[in-house]
């Protein structure tokens, strides 16, 4: 019997072909909402194999269906997915990793250019008839880039992709990580720091893990109190991550400068705190991996592993950036 597959939101054509192209029978739902979990549940028949985003909720209630073997997810990001409940029915998850690497890495970069030099607020004000000619004593300084240090906490791909382009720029390199990383390329002259030490140094500081029960909230207002009055946060990862009524105040105290975010604590809601800050604020549409090639590569990535999975067999890395070769010798040092 050919593996049925249910697929809930949009995804490539091309990818819903290999599926069929395997034999499968597909029910694509091509749902324009995403879906709750009672929902999913509902549609779910006989199928073996879920391919959901991750927007759709999948918990106990889809992964205790009868039969299901698979989920693939088109992102990288699973928190919307109860890993434990998968591991105790015995579902394969995967997801689509390093494909999106780069693109969000670009984005970060550019949400991190755009709030600290202010690029929204001066297209604002050509747009609305204030622009009056360059004056030395512009009313839009921004802060610099080059020569600044940033703290990336997270060092995975993209944390290691950011702090490629920082390099670029001549930025410093703080990160966290739970154990410092020996295998960082020596280039990067990245230091470890303890997320305290990270916070209290950094003129920028960029979240790139992912969101568990141990992360949620990682940045709140303690957090935030410890970073310095003129510094960004940006995160292109998770909303949660970050307290987002916390943040609100800590702009509006000027406990902090300003923040570039593409995520939310409650997408696609933002907190009205943020939507009333214009200046040294840019927000975007969870957009990091949106473009043409990574979103069509996350859809192939996420049917490959599904069918490695039915086949019997792990996730494997079908396609993606390869990652940089490891290199040895990254300099001890501490944050100043
Ligand atoms: C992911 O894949 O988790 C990203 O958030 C999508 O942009």
């Amino acid at each position: 019997m050919y593996p049925s597959v249910l697929v809930t939101q949009p995804i490539h054509q091309s990818a819903l072909a290999k599926l069929a192209d395997a034999g499968c029978r597909v029910t694509n739902l091509a749902s324009p909402v995403p879906l709750t979990a009672d929902e999913i549940a509902g549609h779910l028949g006989p199928e073996r194999a879920l391919v959901c985003h991750l927007t759709d909720r999948v918990d106990e209630r889809v992964l205790a269906h009868a039969g299901l073997r698979a989920v693939a997810t088109v992102s990288a990001g699973m928190d919307h997915i109860d890993l434990d409940a998968a591991r105790r029915h015995g579902v394969h998850v995967v997801n689509t990793p390093d494909v999106l690497t780069e693109a969000t890495a670009d984005f970060t970069f550019a949400l991190l250019l755009a709030v600290a030099r202010r690029i929204t607020e001066s297209d604002a004000l050509v747009r609305s008839g204030g622009f009056h000619g360059w004056r030395l004593m512009d009313e839009l300084m921004g802060a610099d880039v080059s020569g600044a240090t940033l703290g990336i906490v997270g060092m995975g791909r993209i944390g290691q992709a950011v702090a490629h382009r920082a390099r670029s720029f001549g930025m410093s390199i703080l990160y966290h990580a739970r154990q410092p990383r020996p295998d960082l390329p020596e280039h990067l002259e990245a230091c470890h720091a303890s997320l305290p030490e990270l916070l209290a140094a950094c003129d920028f500081v960029s979240l790139h893990v992912p969101l568990t029960e141990a992360t949620r909230h990682l940045i709140d207002a303690d957090a935030l109190a410890l970073m310095r009055p003129h510094a960004y946060l940006i995160n292109t990862a998770r909303g949660a991550l970050v307290d987002e009524a916390a943040l609100a105040n800590a702009l509006s105290n000027g406990t902090i400068a300003g923040a570039g975010l593409d995520v939310f604590e409650n997408e696609p809601e933002v907190s009205p705190g943020l939507l009333a800050r214009t200046e040294r604020v840019v927000l975007a549409a969870h957009a990091g991996s949106a473009t043409s090639r990574t979103r069509e590569r996350m859809s192939h990535l996420a049917v490959d592993g599904l069918l490695r999975a039915l086949a019997g067999h792990g996730p494997g890395r079908e396609s993606g950036l390869k990652g940089r070769a490891p290199q040895r010798g990254a300099p001890s040092c501490k944050p100043s």
